[in-house]
């Protein structure tokens, strides 16, 4: 193969950051791939309004011009919501393309319809940006830590309410002005209901308890309560106590009771380590039988941060294509100087 191909869908606030990683990185991502990853085309809601973009890419605002092209080896799911992004996928994956998706909303719901038919189709289908933004924690959890028995898994999954959280305890800012800040910065859902509802939360938790304890959890088990019933004064007065608020997700998994999964704004003291992880960031334990307790950090939301995840994962889905078109297998070495493919 000389090129990977992507059909991109949306290009908002991921998906521009997306363009813009594929772009400015191109030489370090294709010495590490072996071939160049081109876009090659990019479904628009409004062929109209996306004219800057036209100049550069070929646009679509029909899915089956790029679902129905054999040249498209990954489609690259950003534009959100449940409907009609889980049919977009389903229908990507029925044509045998490689899924990449940041779409919690339709993970949460949905996967356990859209797994199966990713596996009947022999292709990968990937979703390290729809939990912690930028942070590794999918792949984390279904390898590095796969021999765990994992009894917990909880942390700060919502980069919208803990920037708010943060803005209004440090600054006094307003609730509906600081929601305006983090919804200009790009954190926020289109609609950001589920962000300081706790849905987005509970949605994320549903993803990362289902792999952790290699079940699967639904939503509806999840109790979720969001902050949006938070005022400054219950900030001040956490304060005055000791305590930070946040709003923590929580998966446990005990022996005798079983797996319990919530969301809520929770009262933490200042000395704890989560109480201290502010602005947009998101940190996640993990807490397994072999490995006791490990953390992982960084920020949860935003245009970057998160094409950064959603480009690891066209960049591996874009390695196991030329592994398995040259007959490799998927492994590298270190050899002092560089990192090389182990030919099989
Ligand atoms: P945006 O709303 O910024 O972008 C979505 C884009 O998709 C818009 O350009 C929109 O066009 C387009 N779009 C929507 N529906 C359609 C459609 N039916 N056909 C064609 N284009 C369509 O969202 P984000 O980029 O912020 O989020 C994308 C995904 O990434 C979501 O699933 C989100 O949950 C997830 N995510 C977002 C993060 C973030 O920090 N923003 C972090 C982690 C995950 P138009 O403008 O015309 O509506
Ligand atoms: N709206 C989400 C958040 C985006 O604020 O965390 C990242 O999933």
């Amino acid at each position: 193969k000389e090129c990977i191909k992507v059909g991109l869908l949306g290009a908002g606030t991921v998906g521009s950051g997306v363009l813009t990683v594929l772009e400015e990185n191109t030489a370090e991502i294709e010495k590490k791939v072996g071939v160049p990853i081109h876009v090659s085309k990019i479904l628009v809601r409004d062929m109209k309004k996306a004219k800057e973009l036209s100049e550069k890419y070929q646009l679509t605002d029909k899915i089956e011009d790029i679902v129905e092209d054999p040249e498209i080896d990954i489609v690259v799911e950003l534009i959100g919501r449940e409907h009609p992004a889980k049919e977009y996928i389903a229908a990507a994956l029925e044509h045998k393309k490689n899924v990449v998706t940041a779409n919690k909303d339709v993970l949460a719901k949905y996967g356990k319809e859209l797994f199966p038919l990713a596996e009947e189709n022999k292709v990968d289908f990937m979703f390290e940006a729809s939990v912690g933004g930028g942070i590794p924690i999918i792949r984390p959890l279904k390898s590095c830590l796969a021999a765990n028995k994992v009894t917990s898994v909880m942390g700060i999954v919502n980069g919208t309410t803990n920037y708010m959280l943060t803005k209004m305890s440090q600054e006094n800012m307003d609730y509906a002005d600081v929601l305006r800040e983090a919804q200009e910065k790009g954190y926020a859902e289109s609609d950001p209901t589920a962000d300081v509802g706790g849905l987005d939360a509970a949605r994320k938790l549903v993803i990362l308890a289902s792999i952790a304890f290699n079940t699967r959890i639904d939503l509806s088990d999840v109790l979720v309560e969001g902050i949006d019933g938070l005022d400054l004064c219950d900030i001040e007065h956490g304060k005055e106590l000791g305590y930070a608020i946040k709003l923590l997700a929580i998966a446990k998994n005990n022996a005798e009771h079983g797996i319990s999964v919530c969301v809520r704004p929770t009262m933490l003291p200042v000395s704890h380590p989560l109480a201290g992880v502010n602005d947009v960031f998101n940190a996640i334990f993990v807490t397994g039988d072999a490995i006791g307790d490990a953390m992982f950090m960084g920020r949860g939301a935003g245009k970057m941060p998160t094409a950064s995840a959603v480009c690891g994962d066209i960049i591996d889905v874009a390695r196991n294509i030329i592994h398995k078109s040259n007959g490799r297998i998927n492994c590298t070495c270190f050899d002092e100087k560089h990192l090389c493919s182990l030919e099989n």
